[in-house]
């Protein structure tokens, strides 16, 4: 498939550097580039001396840990006999320091309600929750599905199976009863969390139906709670299984000890949306996951006191579960929840909310980003966003021009970019700008946190010159690391740990350039062989992005006889005709940018481009369209079904 030095061309030269605002770098947690030196060494030369002060540091025990890693590839045990608790964590701990009337969440739903908790009030509703869970027989080590709106119940419902150490399984309310049905019994969940109904653009989605049809199939859930959200008539109701959320959670006192748990406990399951085969349910446990979400939290977004955060994901995903509940929650932040989509009643929800609730940082994903640019700068033009200080990415590389856009109209050139690269698998955001210190280039993810050691390497396994870029691993245990694919460790041991022995395989491609900063260069899968170069997918893409009438663009290899591969270009435009002329003229571009080798055979244009429910293209679908051949494998993480029927009428 590919050429044996495993090496990637790379083609894409990105020349443009902004070092942090001095405005921001004079407040900053991390100011110092000997600062984050001495960190990254420490860890990686004493991890467990660096890991047991941060541990003990950072959370609380009920009891002492004794080994702090206990490492057998691919297992790992961190924190060994110590006992926490995650919610204690995120609520006790903060409480006990003196926060319990600072507000934890500020919610606005959809349709404009809002409320807002302390941590104090939080920490009553997670009781609560916990105090009713427990009624229901649900205790230590059983699954929970939650498939809710984004309502701060979402988060309390979390937080209460932490408390008595019930794993959840966070199901996104846009999948299908097929998909709950099947999360429930890989897992064999016991209890199902709902709502009666979902907001989506003004509609109302009878969520309380799809999971009736999914219990149908799902033996092994004997209850389901359900949240009154949108007070839809008629909510089926079955007798001895269904139980509303207002009848047995509000009706709790309010005092519920969090139970003290071993530090390797498992904390929740969370199935990856994987663009590649069926979903996969990553397991993360107490003490390890939680200790990194609050630290890397901490380092990444420079936070303080008096922020308000704002991380735009879906609790659906690791981004929810570690940038909103557990990370900011454990170092006693505020946040912003918001329940709905970014264009409903307008295009400016996003940038109404960012004024009205005064929001300092702000995280979410290219495709919003990219989405932005396309409604147009009027919408952002009409609010004032003076209070953001600093802006991240998250789920996919950025290209640089979206960056651009980013940096130039919602940060005001002002607001440092953090480009954070993770996984589901990791826990927490492994690469990274320290805003304070890191002068960002548009595009990379530039340097690993303190604990991450990436290595990059070939098919066998050697160190290549990474420069030139290869597969990306990671040699040494880090606290947040993923412990399993829950009941199936054979599918843990070949998908991460066969290919290079004793290093976490993380799927991605990455090189590393003169300053020692990392760029990802996409999937392994999706690395494109043309006349035996290997080029990275984005790489393109970020060359057709830079055109002016490019919104988004997603490339692919198809067969070649004479190329082996050639490049299907699939691209969404605005303000231009969709005609041969522009084909050219992109093609033309592209040749210009990064080379003739570059240049793409085939563009096709797209209203839009087939992605996960959680934003990512989804190349592997898109090969098959590019190459003529029927779509097969797994669609069930595609966001929108129609998008295919679409690409498939589409004139070449
Ligand atoms: C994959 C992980 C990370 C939480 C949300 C997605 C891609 C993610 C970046 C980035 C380039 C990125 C990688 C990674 N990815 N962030 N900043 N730059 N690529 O989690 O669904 O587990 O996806 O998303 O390919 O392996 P996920």
């Amino acid at each position: 498939m590919s050429d044996p030095s495993g090496q990637i061309d790379h083609v894409l030269i990105e020349n443009r550097s902004f070092p942090p605002h001095p405005e921001f770098k004079k407040r900053a947690v991390i100011s110092s580039d000997d600062q984050y030196e001495q960190l990254y060494a420490r860890a990686r030369d004493d991890r467990d001396g660096f890991w047991k002060e941060e541990a003990n540091e950072h959370l609380h025990w009920f009891e002492p840990f004794g080994e702090v890693c206990q490492w057998k590839a691919p297992h790992a045990k961190w924190f060994v006999g110590g006992k926490t608790n995650a919610s204690y964590n995120c609520l006790d701990r903060n409480i006990d320091a003196g926060r319990g009337d600072k507000l934890a969440i500020v919610w606005e739903g959809e349709p404009g309600d809002t409320r807002t908790l302390t941590y104090s009030e939080l920490r009553t509703e997670v009781a609560k929750c916990a105090a009713a869970l427990t009624q229901m027989g649900i205790g230590v080590g059983d699954v929970v599905s939650i498939y809710m709106p984004m309502t701060p119940e979402l988060p309390i419902a979390m937080l209460a199976c932490a408390r008595i150490g019930a794993i959840h399984s966070v199901i996104f309310a846009g999948f299908s009863a097929e998909s709950i049905a099947d999360r429930n019994n890989d897992a064999s969940a016991k209890l199902v969390i709902t709502a009666d109904g979902l907001y989506r653009r003004g509609k109302v989605l009878p969520l309380k139906e799809t999971v009736d049809e999914a219990l149908a199939k799902s033996p092994t859930v004997e209850k389901c709670l359900v949240l009154k959200r949108t007070g839809t008539d008629n909510v089926p109701m079955t007798d001895g299984r269904d139980i509303w959320w207002h009848d047995v959670v509000d009706t709790q006192s309010g005092d519920f000890d969090a139970v003290p748990l071993d530090s390797e406990t498992p904390l929740f399951i969370l199935y990856t949306s994987g663009s590649t085969g069926k979903p996969k349910g990553i397991l993360h446990t107490t003490a390890g996951y939680n200790l990194w979400a609050k630290r890397t939290f901490e380092w990444v977004f420079d936070h303080r006191d008096d922020d308000i955060y704002w991380c735009t994901a879906d609790c659906g995903w690791i981004t929810g579960h570690s940038y909103i509940v557990y990370g900011p929650l454990s170092a006693g932040a505020t946040c912003l929840l918001y329940e709905g989509a970014p264009n409903h009643p307008a295009e400016d929800r996003f940038w109404d909310l960012v004024e009205k609730y005064k929001v300092t940082i702000l995280y979410t994903a290219p495709t919003a980003v990219r989405a932005f640019i396309k409604w147009g700068d009027e919408h952002v033009d009409k609010h004032d966003l003076s209070s953001l200080r600093l802006l991240g990415s998250v789920g996919e590389g950025i290209n640089p021009e979206a960056w651009m856009w980013y940096h130039k109209k919602i940060g005001g050139e002002r607001c440092p970019i953090v480009d954070t690269w993770w996984q589901t698998e990791t826990g927490g955001i492994m690469m990274s700008p320290l805003p304070g210190i890191t002068a960002t280039k548009p595009g990379s993810c530039t340097t690993p946190l303190p604990g991450v050691v990436p290595a990059i390497v070939d098919e066998a396994g050697n160190a290549v010159d990474a420069q030139h870029g290869g597969m990306l691993c990671i040699a040494q245990p880090w606290p947040g690391m993923l412990r399993g694919i829950y009941g199936d460790e054979q599918r843990f041991v070949e998908q991460y740990w066969s290919m290079v022995p004793g290093k976490y395989l993380t799927g991605d491609n990455a090189r590393k350039d003169e300053d020692g900063f990392y760029w990802i260069m996409g999937r392994i899968d999706d690395v494109i062989n043309v006349s035996g170069h290997r080029l990275s997918t984005i790489e393109v893409e970020s060359a057709l992005v830079s055109h002016e009438a490019v919104c988004e663009a997603a490339v692919v290899g198809r067969h070649d006889d004479l190329k082996g591969q050639a490049i299907a270009a699939f691209v969404t435009i605005r303000d231009r005709e969709p005609n041969e002329e522009l084909r050219k003229e992109l093609k033309m571009h592209v040749r210009k940018q990064i080379g003739a080798l570059a240049q793409p055979d085939d563009i096709r244009f797209a209203a839009t481009l087939p992605k996960t429910r959680s934003g990512k293209i989804m190349r592997r679908l898109l090969r098959d369209v590019a190459s003529g051949r029927e779509v097969v494998g797994d669609t069930s993480t595609l966001e929108d079904l129609s998008v295919l029927a679409k690409l498939n009428d589409d004139e070449a």
